[in-house]
């Protein structure tokens, strides 16, 4: 072997070390990005963002709140008034409400909570607001509800329906519900 032989073969010893040190890195960084949770929320009176915190809590997830450009207040809310804002934009499924935020940040997520109240047997449109204006595809969405009693079945559904190329986990209705309970349905989206 000559000199130059010998000097090209330690290069090339030293490229592929160096490269393959940089892809261990690479991969050790996407495995702690793995599966990385976010719970996100709409609450017009404070019950669901009490569920979020409690589900952020128990998972170690990040948090962050769907907030409406413009709060609900109490006449909004009113369903027994079918001029109230809650009842004309939940009796015209097409309606988008405005978000505060135009678009969220969750390239560094692959499991997305997304919790809200049951109106009207389903979910608010805002939750639809949000899910257009985000890139979820390839993530685990992750529903989650608070009711005055009626059951999430609905919602899951209509989600599925809405939007078939998204990836939907299975979700839960957060009413009375225990620690442990709420723990054994976030493992499997770990
Ligand atoms: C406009 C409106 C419609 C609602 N519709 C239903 C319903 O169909 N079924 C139900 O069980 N609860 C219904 N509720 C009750 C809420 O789902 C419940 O109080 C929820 O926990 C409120 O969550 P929040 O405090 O995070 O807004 C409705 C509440 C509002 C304001």
């Amino acid at each position: 072997m000559n000199v130059t032989k010998i000097l090209l073969t330690a290069l090339g010893l030293i490229t592929f070390s160096l490269t393959s040190c940089s892809q261990n890195k690479k991969t050790e960084s996407m495995k702690q990005n793995d599966n990385k949770a976010i719970v996100c929320y709409f609450s017009a009176t404070g019950t669901t963002e009490a569920a979020a915190k409690r589900i952020a809590e128990i998972t170690g997830a990040d948090i962050y709140e769907i907030a409406p450009e413009t709060r609900y207040t109490a006449a909004d809310l009113d369903w027994t008034d079918s001029l109230s804002r809650s009842y004309v934009e939940m009796h015209n499924r097409e309606r988008r409400p405005a978000l505060k935020d135009s678009v969220t940040d969750l390239s560094n997520y692959s499991v997305v909570y997304i919790g809200y109240p049951n109106w009207w047997n389903t979910h608010p449109t805002i939750i639809n607001t949000f899910i257009e204006a985000n890139d979820l595809k390839g993530k685990t969405i992750v529903p989650f509800m608070t009711s005055g009693g009626s059951n999430i079945i609905n919602s899951e559904k209509e989600l599925k329906e809405q939007y078939p190329g998204l990836t939907f986990g299975k979700g839960l209705l957060m009413n009375g519900k225990s620690d442990s309970e709420i723990r054994d349905w976030t493992k499997q989206f770990k």
